[in-house]
């Protein structure tokens, strides 16, 4: 990918997701790295459904326009869990590993969330990316002080946006085996027992296409989508 990424930047006081707004300037016309970032969502978006939700100014919000993508690039969700993890070590004094297929954590307590967006067909996806960097544990829902942290910097959130958008640059030009060599590193789950909707097993690293392998007393299995959980 030729272009700078982030530019051109658009900010937004508040805004509803990022990602929405990403993707309508997508379906505007804007270019390749074109960046949309926000100080607090009112409709933040997660996985499965969920929402984002970040206390105002306390996290990275962003979404990334990404073009010349490759139909069904399947490693770019890889590889932004991978930039994200190198930016956040670079900002601060903290270790991070992914949870497939790319929550990142620290301490087993999440840091940062991916969402892609897009329309493959069209050839653009968007980025969206969560990073909580000033948050202190009190400040998160009640409902999520367990299970998130935050890089614990008493700085601006965006101090993080350059090394990530460095690392996104890097990693994303990278070809797929690179990504995958990166992302089997930082595996979280690897060993470790888990669970899912239908079943229980032990996982057992990713394929070549970034499935979740399972080892479970019928045999191994591939998880293409979903969300698993930790046993212990
Ligand atoms: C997840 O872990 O469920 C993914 C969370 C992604 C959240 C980010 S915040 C910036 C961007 N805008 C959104 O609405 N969602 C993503």
């Amino acid at each position: 990918m030729s272009t700078q990424l982030g530019h051109p930047r658009v900010h937004h006081r508040l805004t509803d997701s990022t990602n929405e707004r990403a993707k309508a300037l997508a379906v505007s016309g804007a270019p390749h790295g074109t960046l949309v970032t926000a100080d607090e969502q009112t409709a933040g978006r997660g996985r499965q459904g969920r929402s984002w939700v970040a206390p105002p100014g306390s996290a990275l919000l962003m979404s990334l326009l990404l073009r010349e993508l490759k139909e069904g690039d399947a490693a770019l969700p890889l590889a932004a869990a991978v930039a994200v993890c190198e930016a956040c070590e670079e900002a601060a004094a903290v270790r991070c590993a992914i949870k497939w297929p790319n929550d990142v954590w620290i301490e087993r307590r999440k840091v940062a969330g991916i969402l892609v967006e897009g329309r493959p067909q069209d050839g653009w996806a968007v980025l969206g990316i969560g990073l909580n960097v000033r948050t202190a544990p009190e400040d998160f829902p009640e409902e999520l002080r367990d299970s998130a942290t935050s890089l614990g910097l008493d700085a601006a959130p965006s101090v993080v946006l350059q090394p990530l958008l460095d690392r996104l640059s890097a990693r994303l030009a990278e070809p797929p085996a690179a990504v995958l060599a990166a992302w089997r590193e930082r595996d979280a789950l690897r060993g470790e027992p888990v669970r899912w909707a239908d079943g229980e097993g032990t996982a057992a690293g990713i394929s070549d296409g970034g499935a979740l392998v399972v080892d479970t007393d019928g045999g191994p299995l591939e998880l293409a989508a979903g969300e698993v959980h930790l046993l212990r």
